[in-house]
């Protein structure tokens, strides 16, 4: 007799060779092999969840005075300021391999930086006139500007300093001058990561009473006083003016409910897009306000994120470009629509060889 119409009862798999078969619980092992979808690249890309692409990412830049300058950052390893020549021309490699848009963080020089830093509102300043260089040379590139003060204050703080506190309402009456001024030079998105308390209304406001009002907001909601912002300071040159710290207005590392409640408002207020900052120490963070409030969110993997992974690369203690794009899919899986980041174009360049 042969088994052929016969059937074998569902609950009983096939027995292993050789093993004296008791049959598994429906559902698990040896029936279910979790390691059959991971056997071979193709099936793995068949069931991949996450994918990171190039129009993913934002690239933040430095912009120094000058022409033909490219000054590396030291704790950055493979970053440079670039002088508004060189930035226009490497925006076009950005922009070819797919790339969105770029942010634009200046360094300012120190005659420049004064107490009451009203050159953030001169609208022939470095960034002004890097945005409008760009969007001559690229005017299908997004440009991103940061709306603070600490590159231009001689305190190094995003808001004014009066007996070393720093003032919000005067501070945000001043944001919204920068704001239209960066935004009159050509500048896209405008992101204020001050976090100073009102600035998303009021400088949705100013936009629009400026006639600015395609203008996109993109609202750093949660940015945390954190220890990674640190070669970001020293690559707009504002380590050494800063006193103090930022506590009274960037968030305590230890706070969530408190971050969800700083994106409720700036939604309120108006923003498009709402950020969270630094990146891989918040990813959780980065969860929440995305399933809360379903926005376009963004995050940012900050400069010491970024100087760790390049770090420890160099003393060959881990696969930089594997940790990067490990790194990367991780904001993808927490929820990311966006990351800035300034992997951005070593990692464009590796999934364009991927895909070739
Ligand atoms: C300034 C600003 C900071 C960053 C972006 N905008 C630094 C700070 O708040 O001190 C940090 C970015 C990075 O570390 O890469 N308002």
């Amino acid at each position: 007799m042969n088994d052929i119409g016969k059937r074998r009862p569902i609950a009983s798999p096939a027995p292993a060779a050789g093993a004296d078969h008791k049959p598994a619980p429906l559902g698990g092992f040896p029936r279910v092999r979790m390691r059959r979808n991971r056997r071979a690249a193709w099936v793995r890309d068949l069931v991949r969840e996450h994918a990171l692409a190039p129009s993913d990412l934002i690239w933040p830049v430095f912009v120094v005075e000058g022409t033909k300058a490219r000054q590396p950052v030291p704790s950055m390893p493979g970053v440079e300021r670039l002088s508004i020549d060189v930035l226009v021309e490497q925006a076009a490699e950005a922009k070819h391999i797919g790339i969105p848009a770029l942010a634009v963080f200046p360094q300012i020089a120190d005659n420049l930086k004064t107490q009451d830093a009203r050159e953030a509102t001169n609208p022939d300043n470095l960034v002004c006139r890097a945005v409008r260089a760009l969007k001559k040379a690229h005017p299908d590139l997004g440009v991103v500007c940061d709306v603070a003060l600490d590159p231009f204050n001689s305190d190094g703080h995003d808001g004014l300093v009066r007996d070393g506190k720093i003032l919000n309402d005067e501070t945000v009456a001043v944001l919204r001058r920068q704001a239209v001024v960066h935004a009159e030079a050509g500048c896209d998105v405008i992101a204020p990561s001050d976090m100073m308390d009102g600035r998303i209304g009021a400088v949705r406001d100013a936009l629009d009473a400026a006639g600015l009002m395609d203008v996109n907001v993109l609202a750093y909601a949660a940015k945390y006083a954190s220890a990674f912002y640190g070669p970001f300071r020293d690559a707009v040159g504002s380590s050494g003016a800063l006193k103090g710290d930022k506590k009274t207005y960037q968030m305590d590392p230890a706070n969530t409910d408190e971050a969800l409640r700083e994106v409720a408002l700036d939604i309120a207020e108006g923003a498009d897009m709402v950020m969270v900052k630094p990146g891989l120490p918040y990813l959780d963070v980065l969860r929440r306000v995305k399933d809360t409030f379903k926005m376009p969110t963004f995050v940012y993997n900050v400069s010491g994120e970024y100087a760790m992974l390049k770090a420890a690369g160099q003393n060959g203690w881990l696969d930089a470009e594997r940790a990067m794009m490990e790194t990367l899919v991780a904001f993808k899986r927490a929820g990311a629509d966006a990351i800035l980041t300034y992997h951005a174009i070593e990692a464009a360049r590796l999934l364009a060889k991927a895909k070739s």
